[in-house]
C-alpha cells in the first residue's frame, strides 16, 4: 500500500487589526479557531493552529487533500470572510484588507491571501518550522533560506553530515515574468545568487533535498510568493510572506534553521511598504509592529507533525540567544530612520508602494525647463 501523504498549508491574510496596522485582535483568532474546528469535524482538516504575526492572521493546517485543494482554500477564504465580519463589527483598522475578490474561485492564489503548502510522506518524527513575517515581501526569505540550505557558515551539516553534503535544489520564481528555474547548490551557487540577490523580482519558492533522506520530488521548504500589489494593480498592503521548513535527520537541524535568521538582514517593506529596514525576530510577547510601523517582524513556531496532527508549538525566537539580534535590529532601525525620505532607506521609486510622484509630476510638468 502506498504511504499516506500529509499536506501542510499555511494560509494568511490581513483582515483587520488594532491601533492601525499593529496587531490582530484576539477575537479574530477565536473566530478562525471555531471555523477550522468545524472543518476538522467535517474531515476537511486533520488539525489546525491559529496564530498571527503583527496584523496578519495565520491559519496553520494539516490535511490529506494535497496542495491547491479547492476544499482547503475555500475553507480559508470563508474563515477570512467570517473574521472580516468580526473585524468590521469591532471597527478594526483595514477590515477585510486582503480579501480582494468579491467571491471565491477555486484557489486563494490571486485573490489576496498568501499561502505556503507542501505535501509529503510524514517521517517517523517530523519537525517543522513555520516562519511568518510582517511588513515585508516574499523575497525577504531569499537571504535566510539561502543561508540555511547553501551556506556552510550557517549550516554545519552541509560540511559534516554526509546526507547533506550533496547540497540542495532550489526552485526560483521570476514573479514578474511568471517563469521558474531550478538550480543546484553547491555547484550552481553563483548562478543562484545572481538571481536571488535581486529579491524583489526573483524569489525562492521551494527547496528540494538531493540526498536520499526524503523523496527527491518532495519539497522540504516552501515560501509564499503572492504579490498583492501585482494582484490588485494598486497598493493594498504589503504581501507579508510566510515559509514552512522541514527539519532534522539529513535536513537542516532546527538550530541550523534558526541560525539562518539570527542576524538582522535588510528587507523592503516597513512603513507604507516603501522603506528598507532590518528584520527583528520576536517571540509571541513582541509579536506586533511599533516604531515607524515596524521594524519588520519575524515570528516562528516549531511543531512535530504526528499522524497529521500538530504537537507543540515552541515559540522559536522567544529565547535570550536572540536578544542581541533584536537589539541590533533596533539599532539598525534607529540608524536608518535618520535618512528619512532619502534612498536607500526609502525604496527606489519603482518599488515604493505609496507614491505622490505621478501627481507631483502632473502638477510641476510646466515648470520643468530644458537644460541647455
Ligand atoms: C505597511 C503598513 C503601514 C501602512 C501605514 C499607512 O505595510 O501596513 O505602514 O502603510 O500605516 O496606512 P494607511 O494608509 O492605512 O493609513
Ligand atoms: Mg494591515
Ligand atoms: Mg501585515
Amino acid at each position: 500500500m502506498p504511504e499516506r501523504k500529509v499536506t501542510i498549508s499555511l494560509i494568511k491574510a490581513d483582515v483587520g487589526s488594532i491601533a492601525g496596522h499593529q496587531v490582530v485582535h484576539p477575537r479574530l483568532e477565536e473566530t478562525a479557531k471555531a471555523a477550522l474546528k468545524e472543518a476538522v469535524g467535517l474531515d476537511i482538516l486533520d488539525d489546525f493552529y491559529v496564530t498571527h504575526v503583527g496584523d496578519d492572521l495565520e491559519l496553520l493546517m494539516t490535511h490529506r487533500h494535497g496542495v491547491d485543494s479547492k476544499k482547503v482554500h475555500e475553507l480559508a477564504w470563508i474563515t477570512f470572510q467570517k473574521c472580516t465580519k468580526v473585524a468590521k463589527d469591532l471597527h478594526l483598522y483595514a477590515a477585510g484588507q486582503d480579501l480582494l475578490a468579491d467571491s471565491f474561485s477555486g484557489n486563494v492564489r490571486g485573490l489576496g491571501p498568501g499561502s505556503a503548502e507542501m505535501e509529503f510522506i510524514e517521517r517517523p518524527a517530523e519537525p517543522v518550522a513555520f516562519m511568518m513575517m510582517d511588513k515585508t515581501e516574499p523575497g525577504a526569505f531569499n537571504f535566510p533560506v539561502y543561508r540555511i540550505f547553501a551556506d556552510p557558515f550557517c549550516n554545519a551539516g552541509l560540511v559534516i553530515d554526509t546526507s547533506m553534503h550533496d547540497g540542495f535544489k532550489f526552485e526560483i520564481w521570476d514573479i514578474e515574468e511568471h517563469k521558474r528555474l531550478f538550480l543546484n547548490t553547491p555547484e550552481e551557487s553563483y548562478d543562484l545568487l545572481a538571481f536571488i540577490g535581486a529579491k524583489s523580482r526573483y524569489v525562492i519558492k521551494h527547496v528540494f533535498a538531493r540526498g536520499n533522506k526524503v523523496p527527491k520530488d518532495e519539497p522540504i521548504a516552501c515560501v509564499s510568493t503572492d504579490k498583492l500589489s501585482q494582484i490588485a494593480g494598486q497598493y493594498v498592503g504589503k504581501d507579508d510572506p510566510v515559509a514552512v521548513i522541514r527539519a532534522q535527520s539529513g535536513l537542516p537541524g532546527m538550530g541550523e534553521i534558526l541560525e539562518g535568521f539570527s542576524w538582522p538582514w535588510l528587507v523592503s517593506g516597513w512603513n507604507r511598504g516603501s522603506h528598507n529596514g532590518p528584520v527583528m525576530p520576536v517571540g509571541l510577547k513582541d509579536n506586533r509592529t511599533s516604531r515607524f510601523d515596524g521594524p519588520p517582524r519575524l515570528f516562528g513556531l516549531g511543531f512535530q507533525i504526528a499522524d497529521g496532527k500538530f504537537v507543540g508549538p515552541v515559540d522559536l525566537f522567544d529565547d535570550p540567544a536572540f536578544d542581541p539580534s533584536r537589539r541590533q535590529a533596533a539599532e539598525i532601525a534607529d540608524y536608518m530612520r535618520r535618512m528619512g525620505p532619502f534612498e536607500p532607506h526609502r525604496l527606489p521609486m519603482d518599488e515604493m508602494e505609496y507614491t505622490t510622484m505621478p501627481k507631483l509630476m502632473g502638477k510641476l510638468k510646466d515648470k520643468w525647463e530644458d537644460v541647455k
